[in-house]
């Protein structure tokens, strides 16, 4: 039996307390649908015709429906429209005939792997021989290794509580684990091309499980936003030879191309004014999905810089594959060690802000942004600057976290329909940012501008009492932003000022400390805390938004 819903919730709607037994293995997945709705049915594991056979997975299988024809020609029976369900009976089929041991079910498990198209990881669990196996081909996946128990998962935080063991697996390599009655628990590594096996490279990660604990905060949201004034004092004091490595493949580069998705985009974009105001430099960007349509740009001389959180982002990877594809050199971003990004790229720099488990970022954006503003002050002859704006910024973030004004706001916004936000020069990319992390939590509709964009379409929407966020900076951007401010007045709309000046036109001012050049880091801190409140005050979970996963790791 299997429904829908949250694998927290599984235990309590699943069976009744009298019949729950312990287990020996547990298979969860958190499903984003790609074939078929959000139903009981298509919930994972997808069972085969004897229900024996368990399967999760992650990514799409692109020849499914020619599969799936095969074997209901076949005579198999499928019970729900996922493209997962084919992978079980095709290991079914595979395993008929055979001995049940583990070897055999492994074999089975790898020549069906070998069979699916696209970017897949899959795991698959045997209860009568009391194993799983999981193979990956650019999806992600991660082994932890226990005392007496292993773990598979698509990343760290799912197991940290339980061991800070890993072993990565490689895009075409797979793990059988297993625990037969007679035998050691046991984990093997094995190529999937030839089925030749050996033993796991256990790596310890930095991350302790504390991290990935809630503490004395009730959601994970506003815990990574209470924690980014610590983060970004340490990144202040990130390594000079690592910005500097970088800042020399920037100059030496032909065409610097910034690349990343969601979130991470928007610090991607804001690194282009950063870039432009300290360092003087025209660097290139585009969001990850749309960037391998631009690869006929790159060159071996180009340089990518990829920005993802997880390392696991789909369209980020197709991205720098794209660049790999010209022999173009590639800088990571990421806060995950050992994630699929850091495998492909010449040179890592992790963002060092411990696991981010909200399905938001939002201390990962502040970081990327920390991280961008020293390379452009490398590049610029003042590292030192950048350190110092970074540090002040970290003051700034500790003190917007102990006002008050933000749940005040909070009340008055919390039935609005619609929320308009403008920012311009570095704080465009803010007003993005902020309006993305007001929808997705709150789930009431947020559409971020570059202020001077108003009038050639926005202003329309702008009525008598419509809430408008604008961004205006102590910078050269101010009086501009401050003409769009009056405009959205002079329409009536209410206009809410983030700012260190406080300024006639705004009919609700959220002071902000004046951090120069890095106000983009401080600004977004407002627009974090009004999300998460929103999300409390209207009754949703800050955590798990709808229909929204934390790592998105198909196309
Ligand atoms: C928004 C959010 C997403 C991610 C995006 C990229 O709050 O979390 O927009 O930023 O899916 O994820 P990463 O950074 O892991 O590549």
């Amino acid at each position: 039996m299997k429904k829908a819903g949250r694998i927290s919730e599984a235990n309590a709607t699943l069976l009744p307390a009298t019949s729950r037994k312990p287990a020996f293995a547990g298979l969860g997945h958190t499903r984003w649908a790609t074939h078929g709705g959000v139903t009981d049915e298509n919930a994972h594991p997808h069972l085969d015709c004897t229900g024996q056979i368990a399967v999760v997975h992650n990514g799409i299988i692109e020849n499914w429906s020619e599969l799936k024809k095969d074997l209901l020609a076949r005579g198999h029976k499928f019970k729900s429209e996922t493209d997962t369900e084919v992978a079980a009976h095709l290991i079914e089929e595979a395993i008929t005939n055979k001995q049940l041991t583990i070897n055999n079910f492994a074999e089975a498990v790898r020549k069906v792997f070998n069979q699916l198209e696209g970017l897949n990881a899959i795991v698959v669990y045997s209860p009568q021989l009391r194993a799983i196996i999981a193979f990956r081909n650019g999806s992600p996946l991660v082994v932890g290794v226990g005392e007496e128990e292993h773990y598979v998962a698509s990343d760290i935080p799912a197991f940290l509580p339980y061991t800070r063991k890993v072993s990565f697996l490689e895009d075409g390599e797979g793990v059988i684990l297993s625990n037969a009655r007679d035998q050691k628990s046991d984990i093997r590594i094995v190529e999937a091309k030839t089925g030749k096996t050996k033993p796991p490279k256990v790596e310890e990660i930095t991350w302790s499980a504390g991290e990935a604990e809630l503490g004395e905060h009730p959601h994970y949201l506003i815990k990574e936003i209470s924690e980014q004034p610590e983060i970004l004092a340490r990144l202040a004091q990130y390594s000079e030879s690592d910005i500097k490595e970088v800042a020399k493949l920037i100059k030496g580069s032909f065409g610097t191309y910034f690349t990343a998705c969601g979130t991470a985009a928007h610090s991607g974009l804001a690194a282009t004014y950063l870039f432009s105001d300290l360092a003087k430099r025209h660097v290139n960007f585009a969001v990850g999905s749309e960037f391998y349509f631009l690869e006929s740009f790159l060159v071996p001389k180009s340089l990518l810089i990829a920005a993802s959180q997880s390392g696991e982002t789909m369209d980020t990877l197709e991205a720098v594959r794209a660049a790999k594809k010209h022999r173009s050199k590639v800088v990571a971003l990421t806060n995950v060690e050992g994630s699929s990004l850091t495998r492909l790229a010449d040179k890592t720099l992790l963002l060092n802000c411990g696991p981010e488990k909200a399905v938001l970022a939002t201390k990962s954006y502040t970081a990327k942004l920390a991280l961008f503003l020293l390379l452009a002050a490398q590049m610029g002859g003042d590292l030192d600057a950048g350190r110092k704006l970074v540090k002040r910024s970290a003051k700034a973030v500790g003190e917007l976290l102990n006002g008050g004004q933000i749940e005040k706001l909070t009340k008055r916004l919390r039935d609005s329909e619609h929320i308009y936000i403008i920012g311009r020069g570095v704080n465009y990319a803010t007003a993005l940012e902020a309006a993305l992390k007001i929808k997705e939590v709150s789930y009431i509709h947020a559409e971020g501008f570059a202020g001077g964009e108003l009038k050639h379409g926005v202003i329309a929407l702008i009525e008598e009492g419509t809430p408008c966020l604008v961004f205006v900076a102590n910078d050269h951007a101010r009086s501009s932003a401050l003409s769009n401010a009056k405009e959205i007045k002079s329409r009536g709309g209410f206009v809410i000022g983030v700012s260190p000046r406080e300024d006639e036109v705004f009919d609700e001012w959220i002071k902000v400390p004046d951090v120069g050049e890095a106000s983009a880091i401080v600004n977004v801190v407002p627009a974090q805390l009004l999300a998460y409140h929103l999300a409390v005050e209207r009754g949703l979970d800050p955590d798990k938004p709808r229909n929204l996963a934390k790592s998105v790791t198909v196309k």
